[in-house]
């Protein structure tokens, strides 16, 4: 049940509507004074009273029934209190009977949300600056899916420009293809890192040939630039099996290639090209931006040219409800400017389009820097983290079985929650030790929750699911009650939010109030009705913190 709905339902206040009632109540911070509180400050100014006097009014009009049990006026807040029985048995019959499912919704549906991710650079290694698109892009894809929405993963390819033709030329004169073949992307990126420290004027020349033969359709130079890519693509999937993230399409930029010319042709018409020192550019003054620049003095298109093509091509194909793009927030002027021409073409679509734009990954061993040489590759950062949560999980039960598996997935479930604890935007330093701790807001503390309410489950047995009549509930069972009740609520907040950490902090609030319950009240050896329902919460507990983290795409062992 919605009780922020319910209670929505309830109120009348003139000149106010119900959306916006529902959307006004929260959750008190003590939850002393009630489960949801409406503040009734917002109200004063239409209903010409004082606040205190608006929530001593309201109280007035509502009465208790079977879902509300206490209604009381505060300080200008409205409080409510939920019948524990009533909400206690809904929310266990409900996570009882949708399993998997329960936090989903179908509010999405007929929606498609295209989401932007990852995208990763022809002949680049992953480093730990792309963890974060990485897994927020994943975190959305699997979030929107869950609301019904269908979500579309796009890969979009950083695999046009005139590095490739410097690629080839470098590889022509210090390449071989065995090595290449078996060093895969980081030869590659070797190769064109030589290529940027000692390449002379004549490769330079010889690159832009090479260049324009890729352009021009060269057999030669684009198998080469194919066997790059695919050597790029393998070493990633690697990586995205690892970290469970998914594509439905990897339409690069060169994908547009020939989807440039009419949107050039339709500036034109639209009277939006303007010349500058030979260049074509989109004035953006008016707007406060510098120009976009659409097409070089050599007619050569640009990132942003093809950014456009490709929301064009986005709307025509999955005629999208939204379009994010999950890219670091350097790239802010970018976005701004392209969706900005969007507009001005006429798209009135240009609205639907989101950057959803996060903060700098560092690790606290120093910041990387690439042209300091002090790159950190991802797959090292992904390496180290599972090899020290073999440690960690090691000393912690050296009995375990299955320990490679575990540690793979403690391992993987750091890397990931590390970078979607905080909000996106925030930079973030990156520490091994943090990620793993045990004690921390982390997801090996979660994980090992779930493991500890496995395993009373295991030595619990069969019980009978529910809540008995005049079973007592207790402050520390029902605070877990209504952390559980709030999950759909938390996961349909990190959509609109375009914020998985939502979703994680709600999976360490969750767990901290089990282990509160845990470790106050007795479960196994309660009397039957207690132990019945206990058991029972800790299933639902277990449901729950399971599907939270499969959001975030991280796995739950059985044992820790
Ligand atoms: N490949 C780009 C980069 O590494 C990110 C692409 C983001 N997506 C986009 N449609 N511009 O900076």
């Amino acid at each position: 049940m919605d009780y922020k709905k319910y209670i929505a339902g309830k109120i009348k206040v003139d000149g106010v509507s119900e959306e916006e009632i529902y959307s006004s109540i929260a959750l008190p911070p003590n939850s002393q004074m009630g489960d949801y509180a409406l503040p009734c400050f917002k109200f004063a100014k239409v209903l010409r009273k004082s606040p205190v006097v608006i929530a001593a009014e309201l109280a007035a009009q509502i009465s208790p029934d079977e879902v509300l049990s206490e209604i009381t006026a505060v300080n200008g807040y409205l409080n409510f209190k939920i019948n524990k029985v009533g909400l206690t048995r809904e929310v266990l019959a409900e996570i009882e009977s949708k399993g998997e499912r329960y936090g989903s919704s179908d509010m999405g549906r007929g929606r498609t949300i295209c989401i932007d991710y990852s995208s990763v650079n022809i002949a680049k290694p992953f480093h730990i600056g792309h963890l974060s698109t990485t897994v927020l892009g994943s975190a959305l894809y699997k979030i929107f899916n869950f609301l019904g929405y269908k979500a579309v993963g796009i890969n979009h390819l950083g695999d046009y420009g005139t590095q490739f033709g410097k690629l080839i030329s470098a590889y022509k004169h210090w390449g071989n293809r065995e090595e290449v073949q078996r060093g895969g992307i980081h030869a590659i990126n070797d190769l064109y890192v030589r290529f940027n420290n000692e390449a002379d004027e004549e490769m330079e020349r010889e690159a832009r040939e090479y260049f324009r033969l890729i352009e021009s359709g060269d057999k030669e130079a684009n198998d080469l630039f194919e066997w790059f890519k695919e050597l790029t693509l393998e070493y990633v999937k690697k990586i995205y099996d690892r970290l469970d993230v998914h594509f439905d399409s990897y339409a690069g930029e060169r994908f547009y290639t020939d989807k440039m010319a009419p949107v050039i042709e339709e500036l034109k018409e639209d009277g939006l090209l303007k010349e500058s020192n030979g260049a074509q550019i989109v004035d953006l003054e008016p707007y406060g931006m510098p120009p976009c620049l659409i097409l070089r003095s050599d007619g050569a298109s640009l990132y942003a040219t093809r950014d456009i093509a490709a929301a064009i091509y986005r709307k025509k194909t999955y005629d999208f409800y939204k379009c994010l793009y999950v890219v670091a927030y350097q790239q802010n002027l970018h976005f701004r400017q392209f969706f900005k021409v969007l507009e001005l073409m006429g798209k009135e679509w240009a609205k639907d389009l989101v950057h959803v734009a996060y903060g700098m990954v560092s690790l606290e061993d120093g910041a990387m820097s690439t042209r300091k040489g002090k790159v950190v590759w991802l797959e090292d950062v992904i390496s180290k983290c599972v090899e020290k949560a073999y440690a960690v999980v090691n000393e912690k039960n050296p009995n375990l079985e299955n320990k490679d598996e575990i540690a793979e997935k403690v391992g993987i479930g750091a890397v990931i929650f590390g970078a979607l604890y905080n909000n996106k935007i925030k930079d973030i330093t990156f520490s091994y030790d943090k990620v793993l701790s045990f004690e921390g807001e982390t997801s090996v503390y979660v994980q090992y929750t779930c493991a500890r309410a496995a395993s009373v489950l295991e030595k619990g047995g069969a019980f009978k699911a529910g809540l008995a009549d005049g079973t007592e509930i207790s402050d520390e069972e029902f605070e877990v009650v209504k952390a559980l009740a709030s999950f759909p609520d938390t996961v349909i907040d990190a959509a609109e939010k375009y914020e998985p950490s939502y979703i994680a902090r709600f999976a360490v609030d969750l767990a901290q109030k089990f282990n509160k319950f845990y470790f106050d009240c007795k479960i196994l050896t309660a009397g039957e009705g207690v132990r019945d329902f206990r058991l029972s919460l800790t299933k639902a507990t277990l449901r729950t913190l399971e599907n939270a983290l499969g959001l975030l795409g991280i796995g739950v062992p059985d044992k820790m």
